[in-house]
């Protein structure tokens, strides 16, 4: 047979599981505003400000002293020790053998999957959630339920009862993203209590997704003293470091480094071998310089994470402000992390209403519905910027209303 005689073979797909991965939601806003001269974005998770300079410089002085090589799988010592520090000052006793730096947050959620979850493997979501959370397990071949937050007079809340309930015996994981991405929701200590006793008595284990411990707002007013006012209640207050729970955190939020790709993951020192091959095989470790900068991060960084704090607060507040003033917009002050999720005018199908808001008049936010369909009928919008940004945005907002005619 010459070669012109074999079949011309089908084209070339991924296996299944990743197919059925959903594509974001926010992008395909963001591909609506290609070709709108001006775009106000807000739908990103990031502040509009570049990463401290005391942790640039650091990172500067690394490369120069020529910190460019691999390093070891579960990062560098000081970084370890700083962070097994940093997380006892805020959680109690934690020792180096329970951290593992790891290539952001997203690296680290990935890393506790794969630790923890196979193919067939019954995982429990809390949602509205950041959909990283709920498509990383599925690529392992997982089965992913969630429980859904409610919206109501008090804001976003977790009906306890319904949560214990999914939580079944066969199930292998729960994921809980405390403060929330999209909603603001802060999980209270005694949910946390009730959820890590009842997980423990049937082996699940927790992931607790906490990168934006920091950003909260419930006790973080000036001169608010105690460990607590720093933090939002962590799994970590509570659990035992040799249990299943698996907190993962990340620079990217309290210290402006979404660029940087650092993160770390506090978990039982049980687990730590079977952890670094996983770090092996997935990026071996992060950036020497980068870790570096990191050490810089924690050691020098506490004054301007607490400035920074105030400063998101500020925004929240100025952004609820504002909007409350805009007819049809029903919004809350969350206690956690920098975005608001509200309701509004044509929000029932949130895709088309955010696509036709970066068309129409240039404002960028993202659809509830990016966070799953329990978040349809919002809208997420990031207020980590200057507050005549946010002021800018309601204003396009009003405007995109009276055009509509619902305002
Ligand atoms: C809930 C949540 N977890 C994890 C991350 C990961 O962030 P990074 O990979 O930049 O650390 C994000 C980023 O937006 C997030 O919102």
């Amino acid at each position: 047979m010459s070669e012109s005689d074999l079949p011309v073979p089908t084209l070339p797909n991924a296996r299944d599981a990743v197919r059925a991965l959903r594509p974001s939601q926010i992008r395909e806003v963001a591909n609506a505003g290609f070709g709108v001269a001006d775009v106000l974005p807000f739908w990103f998770g990031e502040s509009d400000r570049v990463t401290p300079a005391f942790i640039r410089d650091a990172a500067s002085a690394a490369l120069a002293a020529g910190a460019t090589f691999y390093t070891h799988n579960l990062g560098i010592a000081p970084l370890r020790a700083a962070l097994a520090g940093y997380v006892s000052e805020l959680h109690g006793t934690t020792s180096p053998d329970h951290i593992a730096v790891t290539s952001a947050g997203v690296n680290a959620l990935m890393l506790a999957a794969q630790l923890v979850v196979g193919p067939g493997d019954r995982v429990v979501a809390v949602t509205p959630l950041w959909p990283n959370l709920v498509e990383i397990p599925k690529i392992l071949g997982a089965h992913v339920e969630t429980v859904a937050l409610s919206y109501g007079e008090r804001g976003w809340q977790l009906d306890l009862e319904q949560l214990l309930a999914a939580l079944t015996p066969d199930t292998k994981m729960l994921l809980v993203n405390s403060p929330n991405n999209p909603t603001g929701w802060v999980m209270s200590r005694d949910e946390q209590r009730a959820v890590l006793a009842h997980c423990r008595r049937h082996g699940i284990w927790i992931v607790a997704d906490e990168v934006y411990e920091r950003l909260y707002y419930a006790d973080a007013e000036p001169g608010a003293r105690g460990a607590h006012s720093r933090t939002a209640p962590s799994f970590l207050d509570l659990a035992a470091r040799d249990e299943r729970v698996i907190c993962v955190n990340s620079f990217s939020k309290a210290w402006l480094m979404t660029g940087w790709r650092l993160g770390w993951i506090v978990a039982p020192a049980s687990l730590m071998d079977d952890l670094g091959k996983l770090v092996e095989y997935n990026t071996s470790c992060a950036p020497d310089f980068v870790q570096q900068a990191g050490v810089a991060a924690i050691q020098q960084g506490e004054r301007f994470t607490q400035d920074l704090v105030l400063d998101l607060k500020a925004s929240r507040d100025h952004l609820v402000r504002a909007l409350s003033t805009v007819p049809g917009v029903d919004v809350k002050a969350p206690p956690g992390a920098m975005y608001l999720f509200f309701s509004m005018p044509g929000a029932s199908h949130s895709l088309e209403l955010c696509k036709a808001m970066v068309r129409d008049v240039g404002l960028g936010v993202a659809p509830g519905s990016a966070f799953g369909p329990q978040g349809e009928g919002f809208v997420r919008w990031c207020y980590a910027c200057d507050t005549a940004r946010l002021d800018a945005g309601v204003e396009r907002l009003k405007r995109f209303l009276a055009q509509r005619g619902t305002h």
